[in-house]
């Protein structure tokens, strides 16, 4: 009996979380500081159509090769295969290294490249191979870019994660205004949590919400005010590894895997403008932005 009502209330939350997600919202989304952001990207991995159908509907899988720089002992090349159905969510995968001269890693970007400040959260569990960095990040150039960087090798991998507003450096050296390296104690990335950052105009506010190790929940948030990016931007989810000894480190010896049940990208852009908004919402008789 128990057992069965416990079956119908996941029924029941299942069907409403599914209702909001799916949810047409024309005035928006508010989320929990009171922002309103007019456009969203929902990517549910572990729906039943399946991980790659969502995928399919707002990504592109990068085929890309980048060549050794720097420090870096390997190639990286970005391959289609590496991006794959995994337990009921997305898989992103680096290969374990074939000595081939590159490693075979993964890496989805929105076909759009118009997302201009938001409030974008994954969920998701980091890979525990070492020698890959896993990232969640805006990009349109290399002075233009934030991220939510996880690095498998760091022997603390499953609680410390790097915080950057690029550039991270001055003169080669960490600059500490742009780049923050966090260990959260207690949590535990290996479970699936929650990594979201908020892009204001004048600020980045990471943070995390998720299980310790004890299964208590634990939050944790950073914000940086340098180098906030003002540029039209892709999102990006990669795990890559270039073999490099001060980063990646690696290449892995086994098969290196993030795992993602969803992405939610909640933003505004430099296509849909604030008046066009105005417009779409008036029409739907101003009804109240959808909370999240
Ligand atoms: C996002 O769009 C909403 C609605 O047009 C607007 O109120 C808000 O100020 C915009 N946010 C930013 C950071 O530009």
């Amino acid at each position: 009996m128990a057992s069965f009502i416990l079956l119908k209330a996941l029924i029941l939350c299942t069907v409403s979380a599914t209702q909001v997600l799916g949810q047409s919202c024309p005035c928006g989304y508010k989320d929990s500081s009171g922002h309103v952001w007019r456009e969203a990207i929902v990517s549910t991995f572990t729906q039943a159509a399946g991980a790659l159908a969502a995928v399919n509907a707002d990504w592109i899988i990068a085929t890309d090769f980048e060549g050794q720089g720097g420090t870096s002992t390997a190639d990286i090349q970005y391959v289609t295969a590496n991006v794959f159905q995994h337990q009921d969510a997305l898989g992103l995968k680096a290969s374990a290294y074939d000595n081939s001269g590159s490693v075979k890693c993964a890496e989805i970007f929105t076909k759009r490249s118009d997302i201009l400040y938001g409030s974008f959260r994954m969920q998701a569990q980091v890979p525990s191979v070492p020698g890959v960095v896993f990232g969640f990040f805006t990009y349109i150039s290399d002075t233009q870019e934030q991220d939510i960087e996880f690095l498998s090798s760091d022997s603390d991998y499953y609680q410390h994660l790097y915080y950057t507003n690029q550039p991270g450096t001055v003169n080669g050296d960490v600059d500490p205004q742009a780049a923050k390296n966090v260990e959260i104690p207690g949590a535990d990335f290996t479970t699936f949590g929650v990594h979201r950052f908020d892009w204001l105009p004048a600020a980045t506010t990471y943070s995390y919400a998720g299980t310790s190790d004890s299964g208590a929940s634990i939050t944790s948030s950073t914000t940086i005010t340098k180098n906030v990016p003002t540029t039209p931007s892709e999102f990006i989810l990669n795990v890559w590894s270039n073999g490099d000894p001060q980063f990646s480190k690696g290449p892995p010896v086994a098969d290196a895997i993030a795992t993602v049940q969803y992405v939610h990208l909640y933003f505004n852009s430099t296509t849909l403008s604030a008046s066009s908004f105005s417009t779409q919402c008036n029409a739907a008789g101003n009804i109240a932005p959808c909370s999240v």
